[in-house]
């Protein structure tokens, strides 16, 4: 596994920020006003009540169950899923994909299985115990020659322009732009190593259209998934963030509408059961 330098330096402060709520972000109403923060800051997010959640931590502390949690929460569907985005990731025969906060590398690990022997992988993460887990599957499934695992902060990639012909991102898309100040500088970023006319897959949860289906899955969310993140994992405000960020979250016209106004065009999206989750697919002009 090929890692940059890059060590936690964040890490004890963070924490201690975390404990003690001084932050003084504010929840971003309209996705498309955003605020480019220093490339230092490691990624952060506004919770309920506004205080900014240090991301890089609370992802360095929940890989040991991250994959058991989210097969529970969605029976089995996150899999199919991420199986859809590595079939649109591999579409046209890329020579080089991304796949941007890869966690343990499922997605990257599925488009290894399936792409051709000319196919560079690359799955880049800053969370260094996501990416231990996914190199540990990566050679289990001894996929290792044609997957380079890096270490590095979506704000600030370890990649020269136009690097990639695509870049896939699989249910961190919501981690990087749910109001979270550095929006707009992550896509200004996706879009500086996707090749011209190159394709950025997203998978995310989403908002179903009805209704019903809707509250359904609201009651969910709050019933099942922030009480059964915590029991397994026990980590209360990862979980809560979770449920809280995905009921929040953007439906499929407000996140089109978010990718178009930071330049992306050919914008396609394709509920998943019901609208819970959706595929889009974006390409950048040449
Ligand atoms: C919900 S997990 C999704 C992981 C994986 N893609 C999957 O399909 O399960 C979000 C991941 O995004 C990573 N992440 C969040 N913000 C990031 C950033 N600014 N730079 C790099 N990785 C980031 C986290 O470390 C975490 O591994």
């Amino acid at each position: 596994m090929k890692k940059s330098g890059m060590s936690h330096p964040w890490r004890g402060v963070l924490q201690r920020e975390a404990a003690r709520g001084r932050s003084k972000t504010a929840p971003l109403q309209n996705p498309h006003v955003t605020e480019a923060l220093p490339a230092a800051n490691p990624g952060s997010a506004a919770d309920e009540q506004g205080k900014t959640l240090p991301l890089q931590t609370m992802f360095n502390e929940v890989p040991r169950h991250y994959d058991l949690i989210n097969r529970l929460m969605t029976c089995y569907f996150d899999q199919a899923w991420r199986k859809k985005a590595a079939v649109e990731c591999l579409q046209g025969h890329p020579g080089s994909i991304l796949d941007l906060c890869t966690g343990t590398g499922d997605l990257a690990l599925m488009i290894a299985e399936r792409a051709g022997r000319d196919t560079r992988i690359t799955a880049v993460d800053f969370s260094q115990p996501m990416l231990e887990a996914a190199g540990r599957k990566a050679r289990q499934r001894q996929a290792g020659g044609q997957l380079q695992i890096i270490l590095g902060d979506a704000g600030r990639l370890p990649f020269p322009d136009e690097a990639f012909d695509v870049i896939g991102i699989a249910f961190a898309f919501r981690n990087l732009t749910f109001r979270n100040p550095r929006t707009a500088a992550y896509l200004a970023e996706i879009r500086r190593v996707l090749k011209r006319g190159g394709k950025f897959v997203i998978v995310e949860t989403s908002q179903p259209r009805s209704a019903v289906l809707r509250r359904l899955f609201h009651g969910y969310l709050a019933a099942v998934v922030a009480p059964l993140g915590w029991l397994v994992s026990g980590h209360r405000g990862a979980y809560r963030y979770l449920a809280w960020s995905m009921r929040h979250y953007y439906s499929r016209n407000e996140l089109a509408a978010l990718l178009a106004g930071q330049g992306f065009s050919c914008i396609i999206s394709r509920p998943l059961l019901g609208g819970v989750a959706a595929l889009h697919v974006a390409g950048k002009a040449g």
